[in-house]
């Protein structure tokens, strides 16, 4: 029997290098050696800001990058989380073994809330790791992969996972979080910090993005001026690292240590190589229809349902809501 593992991305718009090196590529990777849940954690992208008429086509989007990059239907469960009523349910059950405490020295929560003005923070931020522990739990999944600025939610899941068994009898295997190699992509125009949409466009590269744009972009990316040590420069050597042969990898960054590396051949290189690199992507999400992406949530949804709807029986038995 392979392990369950459990992991989603927020449908907010456009995946960007960080997103897809820091999961998406990692799922890939993972769906054969796992019984993989992937999900469009569409319920979790309704905290922050956005415009309703977009939603359901980031869904759609996202759902196409999926397959697009490579996760396969026949290999792993690929569905949305708002389609499994079964995970807003377990999240109003978890609700109550959770100390309300707990949610608010969450590191992210903290941030995203000081980020924002006071009557913005909504109680979905807050309970944002209760639903997050839902859709792990509702899977009994043993591993998550996930980047190292989500670990701190996969702990509370096995926490709440603890909680719930302590009361209520064992329930719950404890989650943990699946490591994996999530090297840290920085914006190309400020390059202290991360990729990020929020930045702007011209800070990220898309998955989406058409050769000359790509091309464009790196040509503008900031490298620095002059000791060699700057993190513009490092960072597009990191992506060498990822997107280029090795042998151009380590001669470039030889040139980089005895200061004859030219950065216009540097961005050139990485340009063509990234172009090369999701040549296919591109081919192969414009030819994934709006209806091909529906059907394969619909299927998602049902093969998840047989999972979820078990776990929620056995949950709603165990509390005495249904007779034991
Ligand atoms: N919180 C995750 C993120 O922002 C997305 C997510 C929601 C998730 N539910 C999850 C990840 C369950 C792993 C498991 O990236």
């Amino acid at each position: 029997m392979k392990e369950t593992i459990l992991s989603g991305i927020r449908p907010t718009g456009k995946l960007h290098l960080g997103n897809y090196l820091g999961s998406l590529s990692n799922f890939v990777k993972l769906q054969k050696d796992f019984d993989g849940y992937f999900f469009i954690a569409d319920l979790h992208s309704l905290n922050e800001p956005f415009e309703a008429k977009e939603k359901y086509r980031q869904i759609l989007d996202l759902t196409k990058d999926y397959l697009a990059a490579g996760l396969d239907p026949k290999k792993c469960v690929i569905f949305a989380q708002s389609h499994l009523p079964e995970h807003s349910e377990l999240a109003i059950i978890l609700q109550n073994v959770v100390p309300v405490s707990f949610l608010y020295r969450m590191t992210q929560f903290k941030e995203k809330s000081t980020d924002r003005a006071n009557e913005k923070v909504n109680a979905g931020l807050l309970f944002y790791p209760i639903l997050m522990a839902a859709d792990i739990l509702a899977y009994k999944a043993a591993k998550v992969p996930v980047g190292a600025d989500q670990t701190q939610h996969v702990e509370l899941a096995r926490d709440i996972a603890g909680f719930f068994n302590n009361r209520f009898g064992q329930t719950f295997p404890e989650p943990k979080p699946l490591f994996t190699e999530t090297p840290k992509i920085m914006s190309l125009l400020e390059p202290e910090k991360k990729m990020s949409k929020t930045l702007g466009d011209s800070h990220c590269l898309y998955l989406d993005d058409e050769p000359e744009i790509i091309r464009q972009k790196l040509a503008k990316a900031v490298t620095d001026t002059g000791d060699g040590k700057s993190r513009g420069a490092k960072n597009l050597l990191d992506l060498v690292k990822i997107f280029s042969a090795k042998n151009v990898y380590q001669k470039l960054l030889a040139d980089n240590q005895t200061g004859q590396l030219k950065y216009s051949e540097l961005k050139q290189k990485l340009a063509e190589d990234i172009i090369e690199h999701f040549a296919g992507f591109r081919e192969k999400k414009k030819k994934i229809t709006d209806q091909a992406a529906e059907k394969i949530l619909a299927e998602g949804a049902k093969k998840a349902k047989i999972v979820a709807a078990k776990t929620l029986a056995e949950v709603r038995k165990k509390i005495g809501l249904d007779k034991a």
